[in-house]
């Protein structure tokens, strides 16, 4: 590791508190120069870092830049070994998570971007990713899963985010039916399920899980003709946690979720937070679209509906859409 990469990582770790020129050089065996000048290039990245005299240095409270080591901080132990790069822009960390399974990568290997080009939604549709306020992040998970489980696993991270959103910033996400996360009426997040298959096997083996957060952007700032529908989780007070914290927070639960898919339990959490469940819904069919009542989730995760005539389904990913009437 850099001597630029070490210093960060002690001032990510004490965030908000001071650190003497002299104890970094001490921590890290090099010399004060070499801490002095890791410090500039830091700077010159955009990081706020305060230099008192007689206190010695400290990385803002609020700084928000997104990177490797600041992820670290915040992840658990066991999940210290994952691989992540974070790049400030790329086309789609879901295209980067892509390849890196088609080329053997490993279980929990994370892909992180400060701005996507060319962004992926659900259904071919494009995902806007702006520079500086959002989290556009896509984890590699290897697992040998049939058709069903991938349903499953998508219901799994909605409940994955949700609970890392309440737990790094106090706020209560609702899961709109399957995988989009609103907050206070405007979605907030969308996820992106895509699956890997094995040629020779014809088995999925990897999942690419792509998730995109607008953590702060301010209202003004979200395009005319997307305002009624998408929010952000911080609009005009101050963030009161960081993208690093929320990023590795969702990597935590994931992976606590998925190590243990067929204990349904947090299911629980999913029906509870569901935001259609006893609602009118429009199910938007390839033909026509007819209205209905979302009655429950299922245990594979589908959505129970009811027909005007008393007629049920259970619709799963892909199917349909859905549209809160
Ligand atoms: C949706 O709401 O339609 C799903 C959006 C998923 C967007 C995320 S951002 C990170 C990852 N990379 C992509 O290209 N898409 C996903």
């Amino acid at each position: 590791m850099s001597v630029k990469t070490n210093v960060l990582k002690t001032l990510e770790e004490n965030r908000g508190s001071f650190f003497s020129g002299e104890d970094l050089a001490v921590k890290l065996a090099v010399s004060r120069a070499a801490v002095w000048k890791a410090i500039k290039e830091l700077e010159k990245e955009g990081y706020e870092i305060e230099a008192v005299q007689n206190r010695g240095y400290c990385l803002a409270i609020n700084n928000d830049i997104i990177s490797t080591e600041g992820i670290r901080t915040y992840l658990d132990d066991r999940n210290q070994k994952i691989a992540i790069t974070v790049d400030k822009v790329t086309e789609s960390t879901n295209k980067n998570a892509k390849m890196c399974a088609i080329a053997g990568g490993s279980h929990g290997t994370l892909f992180v971007a400060e701005q996507q080009t060319a962004g992926r939604g659900r259904r071919g549709r494009s995902f806007l990713s702006m520079k500086g306020n959002g989290i556009y992040m896509s984890l590699l998970l290897k697992a040998t899963v049939n058709a069903e489980n991938v349903v499953l696993i998508t219901t799994a991270a909605s409940v994955a985010v949700h609970r890392a959103i309440l737990k790094v910033t106090g706020k209560k996400t609702a899961i709109k039916w399957v995988n989009d996360l609103y907050y206070q009426k405007h979605k907030v997040c969308g996820i992106l399920t895509e699956a890997v298959t094995d040629c020779e096997s014809g088995m999925i083996d990897s999942i690419v899980l792509g998730i995109g957060i607008n953590f702060k952007v301010e209202r003004e700032n979200i395009p005319l003709e997307l305002s009624d529908i998408v929010g952000a989780l911080y609009e005009q007070e101050d963030a009161n946690a960081t993208r690093n914290e929320l990023i590795a927070e969702i990597v935590n639960q994931v992976m606590v979720i998925c190590d243990d898919l067929n204990n349904r339990d947090f299911l629980m959490d999913y029906r509870e937070n569901s935001m259609v469940l006893g609602k009118e819904v429009n199910v938007i069919g390839s033909e026509s679209n007819q209205s209905a009542t979302a009655i429950a989730i299922e245990d594979n995760g589908g959505l129970r509906v009811r027909y005007k005539d008393g007629e049920e389904e259970v619709l799963c990913t892909g199917e349909i859409s859905i549209r809160l009437t």
